[in-house]
């Protein structure tokens, strides 16, 4: 039986006929229908429109979001929320003045979380990351692409991607694997660069592809990390699995990455706080989302990504958290889009474009979710009482979320739980 959200103050993020994604000019368009109402079926959109037009009957259960506004929920379309334990540390020594550079050549960073993740069970992995999972869907996130590269080593990597797995089989909401073996070299292969890739290629992605464990490749295409050249081996090794790339680049240094990915016909390259107007000029035009990470450029002091000028040339822009325990230890999308307009100077409705649509987009998601569309999954953010949709990202670092459904279930807080019931949900978890 269909639910019926009734009443609701603004339905955001309508679009009747289907889309891909938004870009340029487009990007500040954000149809919307005021007093307005949503039926859900089966977990699907199935109708929606003005009250005026509100069905009377046939509804198992009516929802009155008087005062309320109705969202898509938020699609993250890059994450790293399988790791092990913190950074803290590092974290106070950057305060203290030492680069993220630094800090990763001091054997700290990527090789650091490395560390801490081969040495922790599969299972402790799960128990990890569906926490931050869980903390992520309350804060309205209801599409999610998420990393390896934490690994390191066939059978860490392994592990990792078997994380993911368990969590795309368990949660309600769409879940992305990518394979990011390539995103630091460990130490014992310091001086064989060469032979870390081909462990990648002849090892890793066979068993990847055997076990169906990823559906997209990255490498961190980085001054230091891994070279253009070297990206286009593995981007060309992932393809022969049916691997689609979704890259990161230029978010210390221009190099090429950009063009590499558009090149390889990539889904979309992230990062890009560093861009020259060569990298502007050679997403034009192309299949490939540019994702910005706004969280990561405030949490590491770094720029931003220039999203006025890639908006001006007419580029389309996703924005997703980065969430990951060294550059970005937060999974917030409010924060997000907060940030993109108060930093980035995107407006409201570019914000909420990149967030939704363009993010979905980014994932291979664009038919199932990102917009108020009928047939997509009835993943939605009710909000508190507000205004207008700019007090989301107005009002920084203060939820604005009442409720989220996914597939058009209310998923309830933690926090809300009693202790009981959460003792057993994390039995039921762990004897799945
Ligand atoms: O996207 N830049 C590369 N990878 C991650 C950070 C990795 C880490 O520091 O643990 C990122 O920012
Ligand atoms: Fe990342």
């Amino acid at each position: 039986m269909a639910t019926l959200f009734k009443n609701i103050k603004e339905l955001i993020q309508v679009r009747r006929e289907p889309i891909s994604f938004v870009s340029g000019k487009a990007m500040s368009e954000l149809p919307t229908i005021k007093n307005a109402f949503l039926v859900v079926d089966n977990g699907l959109i199935s109708d929606f429109g003005n009250m005026e037009d509100c069905p009377k009957t046939g509804f198992s259960e009516v929802i009155d979001a008087t005062g309320r506004m109705v969202l898509p929920s938020w699609c993250d379309s890059h994450t790293h929320i399988v790791y092990a334990g913190n950074r803290e540390d590092e974290f106070v020594d950057r305060i203290k003045g030492l680069s993220y550079e630094a800090i990763a050549a001091n054997g700290g960073g990527i090789l650091n979380s490395a560390k801490k993740l081969q040495e922790t069970s599969e299972d402790a992995l799960y128990q990890q990351s569906r926490q931050r999972l869980e903390a992520v869907i309350q804060l309205g996130t209801g599409a999610i692409e998420i990393k390896s590269g934490y690994g390191l080593t066939v059978d860490a990597e392994l592990k990792m991607l078997r994380v993911i797995k368990r969590l795309k089989e368990t949660y309600p909401l769409a879940v992305k694997a990518t394979f990011l073996g390539a995103h630091a070299l460990p130490l014992e292969y310091k001086e064989n660069k060469e032979g870390y890739l081909r462990l990648l290629i002849d090892e890793a992605l066979p068993k990847i592809a055997e076990e169906n464990l990823a559906e997209y490749i990255d490498i961190f295409c980085e001054t230091g990390y891994f070279s253009v050249e070297d990206t286009a081996l593995i981007l060309e090794a992932g393809k022969k699995y049916g691997l689609i790339p979704k890259i990161h680049v230029n978010q210390f240094t221009a190099i090429g990455g950009v063009q590499v990915g558009v090149k390889y016909q990539a889904l979309s390259v992230d990062h890009l706080e560093v861009m020259r107007d060569e990298d502007i000029k050679a997403l034009k035009n192309t299949n490939t989302m540019p994702v910005a990470l706004p969280s990561c450029s405030y949490f590491l002091s770094i720029p931003y990504t220039p999203a006025r000028e890639m908006i001006h040339a007419g580029l389309p822009l996703a924005l997703a958290t980065d969430y990951n325990p060294g550059s970005t230890p937060s999974g917030n999308m409010n924060f997000v889009i907060s940030t993109a307009c108060i930093k980035m100077k995107m407006t409201p409705e570019e914000a909420i474009n990149a967030a939704t649509v363009n993010g979905a987009y980014a994932m291979g998601l664009e038919d199932q979710v990102g917009s108020i569309t009928i047939g997509k999954q009835a993943n939605l953010i009710l909000t508190k009482q507000i205004n207008s949709y700019g007090f989301i990202p107005y009002s920084f670092g203060t939820n604005q979320i009442e409720k989220v459904y996914l597939k058009g279930q209310e998923i309830i807080c933690h926090s809300e739980r009693s202790e009981e019931s959460q003792a057993e949900r994390s039995e039921e978890s762990q004897g799945h």
